[in-house]
């Protein structure tokens, strides 16, 4: 069989226009980066904790930010003599305390077993791992809204309070919670009250102008020279400013410059034109973009596979009908089937997320829950789910 790949005149370097790249500098977020570390420095000149919150709607940078900011704090510390470690947790995908701390635990023991041990045990083997080096860790809680969600306030305070039994307020642990909704609102009392107010970093949306220097950091990294002019990554700053949820989305603007280049590339060009932005404009869908399909679990993506099936030729269709679809696809795919109540949870998870919508019906025998798909054509979204497994 032969691949058909892209003929590749166009982007130098692919990983570049990936949502797991960090680059060096992120425009337009210096402010909310300097007030980081104004936050932060006390770890190193006096070993104090802090507690902080970075909240602002999809695609602001809240994640690349943090990333950032942990990496260039790590670094700025060692030149001051002190180490600064991070643990990194997406809370989408961990949204139970044990498997939050299993992943902090890991960080720090890439052996350790999965299972077996409370979280108040695996907090005494961080504490055992930070004295040991003598460090300050930061935890950084991504998308930390699920875990709430799904696990209440436990976690959280437990960790904002990890220093507690001391009597000085010095500690070896801080907190760095990530969220699109404001999730001190979601937390209950105590465990709020071990943030200050002052304590939460704001990321608005990106207006149409602050767009167009993200966008044009990447061309310069990840394209060849001359491929794309000036005008068409204001085009492409101009859709991403307007577009997405509400607009103002990184995430959306980087996926549109990628689609945008892939068009042309397939078409054996070397330059970018106007029409293949409009092009990538009609594929690229603003709520459920290419990165958030591929960051599913391998058995979501299965179940996901048997909705758009189900819903190929139907406005609701059951949750039986579905599963009774997911069994086929799991044959098909040579795949382990899940119980039904895993089942269930996935298909909750994929509604969570906001790629499903789910809606419960009362009829004369009790509830039926009815799934439904709004953002996309259920074909589509089965090719884009296909390619992907
Ligand atoms: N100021 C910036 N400069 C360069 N790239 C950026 C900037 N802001 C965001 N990006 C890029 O845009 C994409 C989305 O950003 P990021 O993942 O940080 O958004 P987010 O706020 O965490 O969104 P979500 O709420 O959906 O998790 C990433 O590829 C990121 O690298
Ligand atoms: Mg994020």
């Amino acid at each position: 069989m032969s691949f058909q790949t892209s003929t590749g005149k166009i982007i130098k370097d692919q990983e570049k226009l990936s949502f797991d790249y960090v680059p060096e500098e992120l425009p337009n977020r210096e402010d909310q980066i300097q007030n980081l570390f104004g936050l932060f420095r006390g770890i190193v000149s006096s070993n104090i904790s802090q507690n902080v919150l970075l909240y602002g709607p999809v695609g602001t940078g809240k994640t690349a930010t943090a990333k950032r900011f942990c990496m260039d704090f790590e670094d700025w510390a060692k030149e001051k003599g002190k180490t600064i470690d991070y643990a990194f947790v997406n809370c989408r995908r961990r949204k139970k305390d044990s498997s939050v701390m299993w992943k902090v635990v890991h960080h720090f023991d890439k052996g350790f077993p999965d299972r077996g041990f409370s979280t108040e045990e695996m907090m005494e083997v961080i504490k055992g791992k930070i004295e040991e080096r003598n460090l300050h860790l930061i935890i950084v809680l991504d998308e930390v809204d699920y875990l709430i969600q799904k696990s209440g306030s436990d976690l959280i305070y437990l960790l904002s309070r990890f220093d507690e039994e001391r009597l000085t307020p010095k500690g070896n642990v801080s907190l760095l919670l990530v969220s699109q909704k404001n999730a001190f609102q979601l937390l209950e009392e105590s465990a709020r009250s071990s943030f200050k107010r002052s304590n939460r970093v704001k990321f608005p949306k990106y207006t149409n102008d602050e767009l167009f220097p993200i966008l044009q950091q990447r061309v310069d990294i990840a394209l060849y020279s001359g491929s794309i002019d000036e005008e068409k990554i204001r085009l492409l700053s101009d859709i991403s400013g307007k577009g997405g949820d509400g607009g103002g989305d990184a995430r959306f603007g980087i996926e549109l410059l990628e689609k945008t280049c892939l068009i042309a590339e397939m078409d054996g060009r070397n330059e970018v034109s106007s029409e293949d932005v409009r092009a990538a404009k009609a594929e690229v869908n603003p709520h459920i973009t290419e990165s958030k399909l591929r960051d599913l679990k391998d058995q979501e993506k299965l179940v996901l596979l048997a909705a758009t099936r189900a819903l190929k030729n139907t406005t609701y269709t059951t949750t039986g009908d579905i599963e009774e679809i997911y069994k086929v696809v799991c044959e098909e795919k040579d795949n382990k089937k899940l119980g039904h109540t895993q089942f269930w949870n996935y298909l909750q998870s994929l509604s969570d997320q906001g790629i499903l919508n789910t809606r419960t019906f009362a009829d004369g025998s009790g509830r039926t829950t009815k799934v439904s798909l709004s953002d996309i054509t259920a074909e589509k979204l089965e090719k884009k789910i296909e390619s992907l497994i």
